[in-house]
């Protein structure tokens, strides 16, 4: 997704500057082909040498002494991502200004542009700053962040730069715009879903969420609309994916009901739970009894409730007979594929970032992939997905 894809990073003068070193070996590593474009101000944070250092690209900060015409970077990217972006150069892109590289290479690009402010919350507080990031906005930049969090001035509060990864996400989520799904809605489910017991006690499952996730982040590169429904997981929110939290499948049943109404596809990632407590005791449950009765009663089949219209994709954990039992879950949920990993693997366990998995599908086909990461396992999957829609089922 970032291969090939010419990123220029714009950094400016602000105590987060390091950071963008940290963003730009990422992208590197992701193999994008990554230019620097500094302000003067960022020099005195980070020195040009570091990001000479970590990626081949070009490396400019006087626009009268580079090597390259100065407005040839601009031409050649794919996004420009200003990260950090200070009070003064949200200024600057707000007013149209040309006065060094970055904020010239902003004026002169075709390119989407990603701001990622970063500054003491009493700046990006600031009348001035709202306004101007509004402008940025409103001209169809993308604002990433500032987080909350513990600032360099010692005070807690808004202004500090996301981290890389939320970063490279919202960049792929921007450079995803166009992809074979675009302007299609995918609904994907994701953890495992909590049934209480007590207030402090729930049956749950070792689902760590981490197959959903990264479906939502394939599908979101590929320019899908994507909402994830997830049960708790300790997971970060993928950039640019609208997450509706929930805690049992009765809520996962609920949102997925009502997303579905307006949704091309629905993944079903989510290990969602098949019996929950028939009661829930109002307070927390002693330790009297030397043992302990809990009366489960099944849970809503959300596939079946979901409706039809769209491409519905589920998944099998199995421990035993993989293909079988996959099948006959295909079968008796009128799925359109299904997903079967066979848990009992070391590549294919719960919390893996790793999968081995068979796609089954309703002729009868079975696909057989070799182990990969969770990634691009769903990538795989949502090939099937885009074949299926292109059929118009
Ligand atoms: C130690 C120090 C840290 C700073 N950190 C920030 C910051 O995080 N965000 C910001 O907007 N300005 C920050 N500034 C102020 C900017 O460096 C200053 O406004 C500068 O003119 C920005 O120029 P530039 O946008 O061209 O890089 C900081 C200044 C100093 C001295």
């Amino acid at each position: 997704m970032l291969k090939g894809k010419v990123v220029v990073l714009g950094v400016t003068g602000s105590i987060a500057a390091y950071k963008a070193a940290d963003l730009a070996s990422k992208l590197a590593q992701a193999g994008a082909s990554v230019d620097v474009v500094m302000t003067p101000s960022a020099t005195e944070f980070v020195t040009p040498l570091t990001f000479r250092s970590l990626t081949p690209g070009s490396v400019v900060v006087d626009m009268f002494e580079a090597a390259i015409e100065h407005v040839e970077l601009a031409r050649r990217a794919d996004v420009v991502v200003v990260a950090p972006a200070t009070a003064t150069t949200i200024a600057r892109l707000a007013h149209g200004l040309a006065e060094e590289m970055v904020s010239l290479t902003v004026l002169a690009t075709k390119a989407p542009v990603l701001v990622c402010p970063a500054m003491d919350s009493q700046m990006f507080e600031n009348p001035a700053t709202q306004a101007n990031l509004e402008t940025l906005r409103a001209r169809g930049m993308t604002i990433v962040g500032p987080e909350m969090g513990r600032l360099a001035s010692g005070r807690m509060g808004a202004g500090r730069l996301p981290d890389s990864e939320t970063i490279l996400g919202a960049i792929r989520y921007v450079l995803g715009r166009g992809g074979d799904l675009a302007g299609r809605k995918v609904v994907v489910t994701a953890g495992g879903t909590r049934e209480p017991i007590d207030p402090v006690r729930y049956v749950g499952n070792y689902s760590s969420g981490k197959m959903g996730y990264a479906v939502a982040e394939a599908a979101r590169d590929r320019g899908a609309d994507v909402v994830l429904v997830s049960a708790p997981t300790a997971l970060a929110t993928p950039s640019g994916v609208r997450l509706v939290s929930v805690q049992q499948a009765a809520e996962m049943r609920d949102a997925v009901v009502g997303e579905c109404r307006d949704a091309q596809a629905l993944v079903m990632a989510a290990a969602v739970a098949d019996y929950q407590p028939s009661a829930t005791a109002e307070q927390k449950m002693k330790r009297h009894t030397e043992t302990l009765s809990l009366e489960l009663t099944r849970t809503p089949d959300i596939l079946a409730e979901a409706g039809k219209g769209f491409v519905r994709v589920g998944f099998a954990a199995e421990s035993e007979e993989l293909v079988a039992n996959a099948r006959r879950k295909l079968e008796s949920k009128g799925l359109d594929l299904i997903v079967a990993n066979d848990i009992t693997g070391p590549e294919s366990a719960f919390d893996a970032d790793t999968n081995r998995v068979v796609i089954l599908d309703r002729a009868g086909g079975e696909e057989r992939l070799p182990v990969m990461t969770k990634y691009e396992v769903a990538q795989r999957i949502l090939d099937r997905v885009v074949e299926l829609l292109a059929k118009g089922s």
